[in-house]
């Protein structure tokens, strides 16, 4: 089976503590395709994912819930799990850090370095992020101390801690990269690695007592082991790195990391050197695809612009989406998820392309040739001196993980298929009875068909579900999955009994499909507008900000002083407020709740940064705040804010 071809890829294991989205389904499929495709060519594969379990978000996220740390990820890993079957992935393993067989290395790796003297005891003070789990460097942090990946201020920590003697092993990777220049992909990736090491790498605090929910340090269980060392082992863990050496050994010398770019210092520096310490050979590549936004827009839970991989499956099919995600965009760089451009390109490449090349060929056979193959001399045309050098041409794309490189390929050959048939013109030979349109038929269909039985098994690795349909189609047996890409022959097609033809993709209409969008939009509306009695009120949540953000609003304790009407207006009173410093004259939309006695004297809170604006002909300077009951909009009840101490002097600043 190993004829010397092995192969063990994984992904990163994802964090149980968000719900899964198009970013994580990007990645897995991504592998699950390199994987299908490597059996194709024959290879050994093992293919692991998995969730990351410990750590402070967890810990944070069960408190949150009312349960333990071990009640929420029992619970939220089915989520990935299930994902995976919705997806068809085709993963040998899934791995959980709170299993025992991944506990137990973790102790492991962490006393043989210990004994060795790669780990040390220290104290730790930094910056910390929480909710990213790692401290921040001052080189890299955000303005005012903020988290540069998350933007939300750090917490500074200081605490016991074990040290990793990661500055000890950088010379050495730096020497290992400069050998092995995939050993990171693409490019760019390695070069900012290349760059990071020679600036040097401190040593690595790799465990904390400020938490409970980790792995203990063995022999020191006030301390859990820090939850990056924890997750990075499971690559060694899940494939029996005590108790199966010779399993681990079958595989590990073989071993490819896919992760998305915002994990690679993890994965190409401190695994790295983790992994030069423990004394094991280093990883054959570490690929880095970009990141997933939303119609321009950075991906987040408050903004509710995640997509949900489980609802553009239900909606648009697992394979349109599987195709989709790794035709779109050349892997490494970032790319932009829209439901136009899938419709895209289900219209144009699966319907149009594919899904034409397949109806048009079978119904040929069947109309020409009552459903068989049929037999000719030599088939060979420049179809199939096209395929003969597809295979090579998609294995140099997909050996350097180039996903859409390789789709590209495959649809060049679709579309000279089809250009094919319009250059042959087979309706018109089928009109001619002398012999030589005759063989030229047959020419003609054994070429189409040959070409589908390729696409299909070309295909099989994106889209397996896809690719059987149309071997079952072709009136083939068995699954193009389990097909050897090497034992592929052109012409082996003669003789076959193809089976009906059925629509693979149905075409879109974008101008009904916009016209339901609309319709969605406006049933949310009417839903969220809620005139049913029992209706609850539903809370529209602005994106999350900072704390830098928030500082940016001037708030202060002001006095209205005067009152006005302002002729024009039936909402707005003219207002003139003194601040200490100074009195400003605002505009306020609060007419319909007080009367301008009620209002003069009263100590209220002003937003004083606001650009001027003029309102029915005054300039208003500020804005007052109030707490108001909407319904539909407008507002049914309402009260200004006010400091619950009237003393404090005017101006003073609200924070
Ligand atoms: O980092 N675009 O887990 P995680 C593309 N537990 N890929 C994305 C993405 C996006 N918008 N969002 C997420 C962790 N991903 C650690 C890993 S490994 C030893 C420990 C994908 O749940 C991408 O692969 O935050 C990214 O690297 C990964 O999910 C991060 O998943
Ligand atoms: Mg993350």
């Amino acid at each position: 089976m190993c004829n010397g071809k092995t192969f063990y890829i994984t992904t990163p294991i994802y964090y149980v503590n968000d719900i899964p989205h198009i970013g994580h389904a990007y990645t897995t499929i991504a592998c699950d395709t390199i994987s299908r495709y490597k059996r194709m060519k024959g290879y050994d594969v093992h293919f692991l994912t998995g969730t990351d379990e410990h750590g402070q978000k967890i810990q944070t996220s069960a408190e949150a819930k009312g349960k333990t740390p071990q009640e929420l990820v029992d619970e939220i890993h089915q989520n990935f799990k299930h994902l995976w079957e919705v997806l068809n992935i085709s993963n040998d393993d899934f791995i959980r850090t709170t299993e025992p067989r991944h506990i137990k290395v973790v102790q492991a790796m962490f006393k043989k370095l210990m004994d060795q003297g790669d780990i040390y005891k220290g104290t730790y003070t930094g910056y910390y992020c929480i909710p990213c789990e790692t401290y921040v460097p001052e080189s890299s942090m955000g303005e005012n101390k903020t988290c540069p990946e998350c933007g939300r201020p750090l917490t500074i920590m200081e605490e016991e801690s074990y040290f990793f003697r990661a500055s000890k092993y950088v010379p050495e990777l730096i020497k290992f990269y400069e050998a092995n220049l995939k050993a990171v992909m693409p490019r760019i990736r390695y070069n900012e690695i290349m760059s990071f090491l020679k600036g040097g790498v401190k040593d690595q605090s790799v465990s904390r007592t400020s938490i409970k929910w980790g792995i203990p340090v063995p022999g020191d269980e006030k301390h859990v082991i820090y939850v990056w060392f924890d997750a990075l082992i499971n690559y060694a863990s899940a494939i029996g790195y005590l108790d199966d050496p010779e399993n681990f050994n079958h595989w590990w010398p073989y071993v490819h990391h896919m992760v998305g770019k915002d994990i690679i210092r993890f994965h190409c520096v401190i695994w790295h050197l983790m992994l030069l310490a423990l004394g094991l050979s280093l990883p054959v590549s570490v690929i880095a695809h970009g990141w997933w936004t939303r119609d321009g827009d950075k991906m987040s839970k408050s903004k509710g612009n995640v997509v949900d991989p489980f609802k553009v499956v239900s909606e648009y099919g697992l394979d349109p989406f599987r195709y989709f995600l790794l035709r779109e965009v050349p892997f490494g760089n970032d790319g932009d998820f829209s439901e136009l451009a899938l419709i895209g390109r289900i219209n144009s490449d699966l319907a149009n392309d594919l899904g034409n090349l397949l109806n048009r060929t079978l119904q040929m056979i069947k109309n020409y040739r009552n459903g068989v193959v049929p037999e000719c001399k030599d088939s060979s045309s420049e179809l199939s001196t096209m395929a003969a050098n597809i295979l090579d041409r998609v294995d140099s794309f997909m050996n350097n993980f180039a996903f859409n490189e390789a789709l590209k390929a495959v649809w060049e050959f679709i579309s000279r298929a089809n250009k094919f048939i319009d250059e042959t013109m087979p309706w018109k030979l089928a009109k001619e009875s002398d012999s030589s349109s005759q063989e030229k038929l047959n020419f003609v269909l054994l070429n189409l068909y040959e070409a589908l039985r390729l696409s299909a098994l070309l295909i099989a690795p994106v889209m397996p579900d896809t690719a059987k349909r149309i071997w079952s189609q072709l009136g083939l047996e068995g699954e193009p999955v389990k097909f050897l890409y090497d034992s592929f022959k052109w012409g082996e097609g003669t003789g076959k009994i193809i089976n009906k033809a059925e629509i693979l993709f149905s075409r879109i209409d974008i101008k009904e499909w916009q016209k339901s969008q609309e319709a969605k939009k406006m049933s949310e509306q009417e839903l969220n507008s809620g005139s049913e009695s029992e209706a609850k009120p539903v809370i529209e949540h602005e994106a999350e900000i900072s704390i830098d953000d928030f500082k940016t609003v001037e708030m202060r304790v002001a006095k209205i002083t005067k009152c006005e009407e302002i002729p024009r207006s039936k909402k707005l009173y003219k207002l003139e407020v003194d601040l200490g410093y100074e009195t400003r004259t605002v505009c306020s939309g609060i007419k319909a709740f007080f009367t301008p006695e009620e209002l003069e004297g009263r100590v209220i809170i002003l937003v004083t940064n606001l650009k001027p604006v003029k309102l029915c002909g005054v300039e208003s300077n500020g804005m007052i705040l109030a707490a108001s009951v909407k319904k539909d909009g407008v507002s049914e009840q309402l009260t200004l804010l006010e400091p619950a101490d009237k003393n404090i002097p005017l101006g003073s600043r609200v924070s």
